[in-house]
């Protein structure tokens, strides 16, 4: 007896000083720390942009005043940057190098919004795997993406680089990027750290302009802003990135409550969180400081770990500490912060990267990736007359707009380190691909997307007369959306829509390809074209891809990311508003309105009398050149409770001539509640293949904790009542039934 019990209490005791031991990063920081200057700290607090091997770059860094460097991207450069900090500065701690690899980094995938459009988590991943397996290659360890801001402002040029209007379409891809850009393991040499920014609500901007104020309701922003960021932290992000806005006039760069309360301790967040491009600095253009010492205070005082380009830490951290404004408890918090990321990644033991003869760029993994992702972010939005996929009858095809061969263009915004020339343009695939089967007459009309030279338009009819089916790629240039490029007028540029008209004339079919950084006003587009695909800015290989999607080598099977608006002044228009106390009902046109008519509000409702209730087309909508019906929608049982999930399944029938792809989507409401909720919630979806005449069952699993929401008492919990729940093909169709929540 006293023998087991002396067995327990040692076992006890190793057990209780194993758990008690430190993890080894940690204990190898707290070394390192020790042997630290506070200038040697700061100096891991800053980070600058690069200037090559310039003499002013090698002294800081050799002077210990570096902790990273981004938008150096020649390895050798990188090398030679790091032996400095390795070899020259005192302690030798390795720099880590920064990029923004936003869609790609020389083989370039479509845009993110493009990439959420394909409903394809492992694409996604995919597509991030090999982005930072090129990029890593010359050094970038640290990648500032994914870019998971909730996005319902088309105006917002930075629309394009998110993943749509949902919080849950948004998460789950954003956490596939991060899977991606990571690797198996941080450490290993092709992994670079993610960075999900920006934190937080930045798309939430006053009128969809860049930089600009935001005000979110608390429940807002845990509802729908928060939840992205949070799945990152789950998916193991290894940094976040302030955003540039001020919420509610608090700055996020200096944002206790955002920064402390929320992501690290609710979230448990042990990162590094780095500004935005000088957003420490800019705090003093919001008038939330006085000068830059004041901004270092308050970014630091809010838990902000590096300065990017804002001079603020480098320049004052130290006075500072000195005179007892700042302690130096915050400082060595925050340099664990970054030194864990480092360790992490192996740069300690691995600091150089491997200078190869031949990159690993443009592989044909990448460049098929590349293609499968392209043909799945398209959206055919229109098919009158099954005008596509071309049939073998069409003999000839009229390729015509300004982003028809742009290579350029298909890139899409944040594609710096691409290379143009490795772009394969739709009119380049067309006449590889297609040129023996169809004759192609090329004439883009219109230079680039501004563009309003008539005689170009004079010669695309012409073009236009002489074939069978007119391919008309419209669009946006690739500057005119991403970081401060918003628009007001979201139509189709310049003359586009006018030449799309005179096209229309000739009698010809006109199919109509939309490649843009954000969903545009093409109501009128619409009514005029036979066909529309829409998609987005595909990137290097969109050519090949919309080559196979028009002549039916592929079926479209992306789905919409976002709502589209008929108008701009429906904005913001998304799928998961309230119900309101008027929900739209006898909706009246303006022009239906009698010349004259008395004023009255009885019986009228939530709409606009130009626009209706309805956006032109709705989240989650696509075509495919199949159909497909859903039906037998049950759910597993009638009563669902607290720590318990059900099942709720349908049957998906390709009913047909083509085989494809559908996404089934999986949407819930809460009927009555102690908060109005949105009209429909998404809470899961699949993407599954159908051959022809193919009939699959669909089964989602709901967890009671799904059902959840924050209440007035800020607390995230499921409440009692009745719940509707439906399968669906998009966000407006389909059957709902019903469970109740005990
Ligand atoms: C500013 C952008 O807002 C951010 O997303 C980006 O990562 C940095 N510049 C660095 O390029």
């Amino acid at each position: 007896m006293i023998k087991k019990n002396l067995f327990l209490f040692i076992l006890v005791t190793v057990l209780i000083a194993c758990s008690q031991q430190k993890d080894p990063i940690e204990k190898k920081i707290d070394d390192l720390l020790a042997k630290m200057t506070l200038q040697e700290k700061i100096g891991q607090m800053n980070q600058l942009t690069g200037t090559g091997l310039s003499d002013d770059m090698k002294s800081q860094i050799k002077a210990g005043r570096v902790g990273s460097v981004l938008n150096e991207i020649d390895v050798k450069t990188v090398n030679e940057l790091q032996r400095i900090a390795i070899e020259n500065s005192r302690l030798g701690i390795p720099l880590i190098f920064g990029r923004d690899v936003i869609h790609g980094f020389k083989t370039i995938f479509p845009i993110p919004l493009g990439q959420a459009a394909t409903w394809n988590t492992q694409i996604i991943e995919d597509c991030a795997r090999i982005s930072a397996i090129e990029a890593t290659a010359t050094g970038i360890r640290w990648n500032f993406g994914p870019m998971i801001d909730v996005s319902r402002d088309p105006r917002w040029g930075r629309i394009a680089e998110s993943c749509g209007e949902d919080p849950y379409l948004t998460s789950v891809m954003g956490a596939a990027m991060i899977k991606g850009f990571q690797g198996e393991k941080l450490s290993d040499p092709t992994s670079m750290a993610a960075c999900a920014k920006h934190f937080a609500g930045y798309s939430a901007t006053e009128a969809g302009k860049d930089y600009n104020t935001t005000y979110i309701p608390e429940l807002q922003l845990r509802d729908v802003y928060l939840p992205s960021f949070k799945a990152a932290v789950d998916a193991g992000a290894a940094s976040f990135m302030c955003s540039f806005n001020d919420i509610n006039g608090v700055p996020s760069s200096g944002n206790e409550y955002l920064n402390r309360q929320i992501l690290r301790k609710e979230w448990k967040f042990d990162g590094v969180l780095v500004s935005d491009w000088g957003s420490i600095e800019q705090m003093i253009n919001h008038g939330v400081c006085l000068d830059l010492k004041d901004a270092g205070k308050k970014a630091i005082t809010a838990g902000v770990d590096m300065d990017m380009m804002g001079f603020a830490y480098i320049g004052h951290l130290e006075e500072l500490v000195k005179s007892g404004a700042v302690t130096e408890k915050l400082i060595n918090e925050a340099v664990r912060n970054v030194l864990r990321m480092k360790f992490r990644l192996d740069l300690f033991e691995n600091p150089y990267t491997k200078v190869t003869f031949a990159m690993p760029f443009y592989t044909d993994e990448a460049l098929q990736k590349a293609k499968q992702a392209a043909v799945e972010s398209a959206i055919l939005l229109k098919n009158g007359n099954s005008t596509l996929p071309l049939t073998d009858k069409i003999k000839s095809v009229a390729v015509i707009g300004p982003l028809s061969d742009a290579p350029a263009d298909q890139l899409g915004t944040w594609s710096f380190d691409a290379e143009p020339q490795h772009s394969v343009t739709p009119l380049a695939a067309i006449r590889n691909y297609y040129g023996k089967q169809v004759k192609v007459i090329a004439e883009k009309g219109l230079a680039y997307s501004r563009d309003t030279n008539p005689l170009g338009i004079a010669r695309a009819i012409a073009a236009a007369r002489k074939a069978d089916v007119i391919l008309y790629f419209a669009g946006e240039e690739a500057i005119l959306s991403g970081e401060a490029h918003c628009r007001a007028d979201i139509s189709l540029p310049g003359v586009q829509s006018e030449l799309l008209s005179a096209l229309k004339k000739t009698g010809k079919r006109v199919v109509l390809i939309v490649m843009a950084g954000r969903p545009l006003t093409i109501g009128k587009e619409l009514t005029e074209a036979d066909a529309v695909l829409y998609a987005f800015q595909g990137g290097t290989m969109a050519g090949p891809a919309l080559a196979d999607l028009i002549f039916g080598k592929a079926v479209p099977s992306g789905k919409l990311p976002v709502t589209f608006p008929r108008m701009v002044g429906q904005v913001p228009v998304y799928y998961a508003h309230k119900m309101t106390g008027r929900p739209a009902k006898n909706i009246v046109m303006i022009d239906d309105i009698p010349v004259g008519a008395q004023q009255t509000s009885l019986g009228n409702s939530s709409y606009h009398l130009d626009a209706g209730d309805s956006p032109l087309f709705p989240f989650g909508f696509g075509l495919s050149y199949t159909t497909f019906s859903y039906s037998d929608v049950k759910v597993s049982k009638n009563e669902l409770s607290e720590g318990d999930s059900l099942n709720v399944e349908c049957t998906i029938k390709n009913t047909g001539k083509f085989d494809g792809s559908e996404v089934a989507q999986l949407y819930i409401r809460d009927l009555v509640a102690s908060l109005a909720r949105p009209v429909r919630e998404l809470k899961g979806f699949q993407k599954i293949n159908l051959q022809v005449g193919e009939t699959k069952t669909v089964t989602f699993t709901l967890k009671s904790n799904q059902l959840a929401f924050w209440n007035a008492d800020m607390v995230k919990r499921a409440e009692p009542g009745e719940f509707q729940v439906w399968i669906s093909t998009d966000s407006q169709s389909g059957k709902p039934v019903s469970f109740k929540y005990k």
